[in-house]
């Protein structure tokens, strides 16, 4: 599939266990661009068997909309995860856009779910390659591969930072998912991951979504976190309760002012290049001179705020 076609919206990455109905069922009608159905840890080991069946039947039963339609199944180091990716995608993989694999740690594991949806697609007489992987990283072993993991198939879509497991993996000082550890007083704590994760991900012309913020009624708290990620580069974050979800879509849009300035960029850069004949690289817009370099930076925000609908 087109690198165009694999960069669906993902502002806001919403959260939902795949053992509850009731969630499942509000999930539809919420604003989220994406929305994952979780066989992981927000489901019981001994729910995992009813989950996988009631995620079957809610992807076939539709009403998603325009939301790209994840589920996460469990990691590769448990005996769940082959019986998760064959449920899920023999009963309800014409109605799937991704499986997210959590705790990935080498590229090997990207190689295993590949062929095994690859087996799946033919066996169902699905269009092969068109369910895309979401590979989430959660520890140490899985950041110093992350680029193998980026590169490892042509369906992974989007790296994403774990960071509650990553924080348990590196015995990370803190409780609280996303907030600086006590007694690190010298820069952000997270900076290293989140830019190694990017970097990988734009190497590759992936998406890279940041995880979750735990504490779900501090709105605040979230919007500083996600501004952070944000601000980098990243493409969205996890939404773990609704109350979190206008928050993580403004976050992950350009302001208006913002864009307003990026398409006037556009427009100014067209105009005077143009206007020369294809002979002149710089133009100025006020006080600003603007070159190639300044276009694409004004296109990664015209293009954040048109996929926003601005
Ligand atoms: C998400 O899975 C996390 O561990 O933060
Ligand atoms: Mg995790």
């Amino acid at each position: 599939m087109a690198v165009a076609e694999r960069q669906r919206p993902r502002r806001s990455c919403l959260a939902v266990p795949g053992s509850s109905q009731k969630m499942i069922d509000k999930a539809r009608g919420l604003p989220a661009d994406q929305v994952f159905l979780d066989l992981e840890d927000a489901c019981a080991p001994l729910a995992k068997p009813d989950a996988r069946k009631t995620i079957v039947a809610a992807l076939n039963e539709g009403g998603w909309g325009d939301k790209t339609r994840v589920v996460r199944v469990n990691d590769l180091t448990t005996e769940w995860t082959y019986r998760d990716v064959v449920e899920v995608v023999e009963g309800a993989g014409a109605n799937l856009d991704c499986i997210m694999l959590p705790k990935v740690q080498t590229a090997e594991q990207v190689a295993w779910l590949d062929l095994t949806l690859t087996q799946i697609e033919k066996t169902m007489g699905y269009e092969v390659g068109r369910i895309g992987i979401e590979a989430q990283i959660e520890n140490a072993r899985g950041l110093v591969n992350v680029d193998a993991i980026a590169e490892a198939s042509p369906r992974v879509e989007t790296i994403i930072f774990g960071p509650a497991d990553f924080m348990a993996s590196i015995n990370m000082k803190s409780l609280v998912v996303g907030e600086q550890p006590p007694g690190y007083d010298v820069g952000d704590a997270y900076h290293y991951i989140l830019m190694r994760i990017l970097m990988a991900a734009r190497a590759n012309d992936l998406q890279a979504i940041d995880g979750p913020y735990l504490q779900i009624r501090d709105v605040d708290g979230f919007r500083r976190v996600a501004g952070r990620a944000a601000a980098l580069g990243f493409d969205g974050k996890w939404v773990l309760h609704p109350g979190q979800l206008d928050a993580c879509n403004e976050t992950f849009s350009p302001k208006q002012e913002d864009y307003d300035h990026a398409e006037n960029i556009l427009d100014a850069y067209e105009y005077f290049t143009s206007e020369a004949g294809g002979k002149r690289g710089a133009a100025m817009l006020g006080d600003e001179m603007i070159d190639e370099a300044s276009r694409k930076m004004a296109l990664v925000i015209a293009n954040k705020g048109r996929a926003a609908g601005m």
